[in-house]
């Protein structure tokens, strides 16, 4: 399983993972074969990308959450915030509940690495942000030791961080131009009107609002609202700001493609020190694969691998299987090769995703013609 852009899907091609809505409903389902109507299905719900099967060399993605659970947290969520801005309460006890079902995934995949990779609408993207926030956290929060409970008041706060923002005229929250003065004013309000939201509900606790409060503010003091800096942010905010800027960065925007996850990996090492916080960047990458499962790259020896098995203990040295040379000649024997068990062996970098495409393309063009056109598109 894969991910493609949208751009570069071709009809004929296998669904690999279902495309949920927020609301519950499956836009999109696994095992579908695309025709030109889903595709241009894809592009009016506001889709960049999603996983396709090939057959040829499908590995199967981990998830450290299922999609079952994250699509019923996210659902839950937009059902809050809908009443909220129709000034009715929000049913905190259904959230934290949310939260548990979380941290239970979380706890019973703690040998896996993050492959958050989540496929969803530009117009949901609130909702599932909120919950990738939440799963980062809460995996920071076990690398640190933290017991169950701190958790759900951790997972909470991360869930509800942004709440503020549903407060904000929707034209500026979703202007994909460069906002002007006044707008950015605007928009750096949400979390001070998050805070305010949350902090007279008897459910929320002071630590789970204070999230919502300094997850902008930065370690060396150059955030807002308060211009707070490093141990004076409270610890959890400290956290949920590292998973915040990640989710962000590794999700397609209307304005701009995700980073790869190890594009992601090394912006947020740039930013530690200054926006973030070395203790808590260091327990939060523990948690994420610097080579995705699924994701190809280049070795020293100049071929082309596909990683299977990523390495907890030792990240960049993943399982992976060799397909080809650098020109796409697929090897005459595929073979595997644990990198942590040779030193002659090393990644010199991932692949782009044109870079993968063009490999999946030159792959196919070399496969039995019913193997390429008919699982491959
Ligand atoms: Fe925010």
């Amino acid at each position: 399983m894969r991910r493609v852009a949208i751009e570069d899907l071709d009809c004929g091609m296998i669904v690999g993972r279902t495309v949920s809505g927020a609301d519950g409903r499956a836009l999109l389902t696994q095992n579908i074969q695309l025709s030109e109507n889903y595709i241009e299905k894809l592009k009016n719900l506001g889709i960049a990308s999603i996983y396709i099967k090939d057959s040829f060399m499908d590995i199967d993605i981990p998830e450290v959450v299922s999609s079952k659970v994250m699509n019923k947290v996210a659902k839950n969520l937009k059902t809050s915030l809908t009443h909220l801005s129709s000034h009715k309460a929000i049913d905190v006890n259904i959230l934290k509940k949310g939260v548990s079902l979380l941290i239970d995934d979380i706890m019973s995949n703690r040998n896996l690495l993050i492959n958050l990779e989540d496929i969803h609408s530009y117009n949901d993207y609130l909702f599932f942000h909120s919950v990738n926030v939440a799963i980062l956290s809460i995996m920071t929060g076990i690398s640190l030791g933290y017991p169950e409970g701190d958790m759900v008041d951790l997972g909470l706060g991360a869930l509800l961080h942004d709440i503020g923002m549903i407060m904000i005229d929707p034209a500026i929250v979703n202007n994909l131009n460069k906002l002007t003065p006044e707008q950015m004013a605007e928009i750096k309000n949400h979390p001070e009107i998050g805070f305010n939201m949350l902090r007279n509900n008897r459910e929320v606790s002071a630590t789970a609002s204070h999230i919502a409060y300094q997850h902008h503010e930065r370690f060396d003091g150059s955030g807002y609202p308060r211009k707070l800096m490093g141990k004076q942010i409270l610890e959890y905010a400290r956290i949920t700001a590292v998973a915040d800027t990640y989710d962000a960065i590794i999700t397609d925007h209307p304005y701009r493609k995700g980073y790869s996850s190890t594009e992601a990996v090394i912006c947020i090492r740039k930013l530690t020190g200054t926006h973030f916080d070395p203790e808590i960047v260091g327990a939060f990458l523990s948690n994420i694969a610097l080579y995705p499962i699924g994701s190809m790259v280049m070795l020293n020896t100049g071929h082309v691998a596909l990683v299977i098995t990523a390495n907890r203990l030792s990240q960049d040295k993943p399982v992976i299987q060799v397909v080809c040379d650098q020109n796409g000649k697929m090897v005459k024997k595929s073979f595997k090769v644990d990198l942590s068990r040779t030193s002659e062996v090393i990644i010199s970098r991932p692949l782009s995703r044109d870079e993968t495409n063009l490999i999946y393309h030159n792959i196919k063009q070399q496969l039995p013609s019913e193997q390429g056109q008919q699982h491959v598109g």
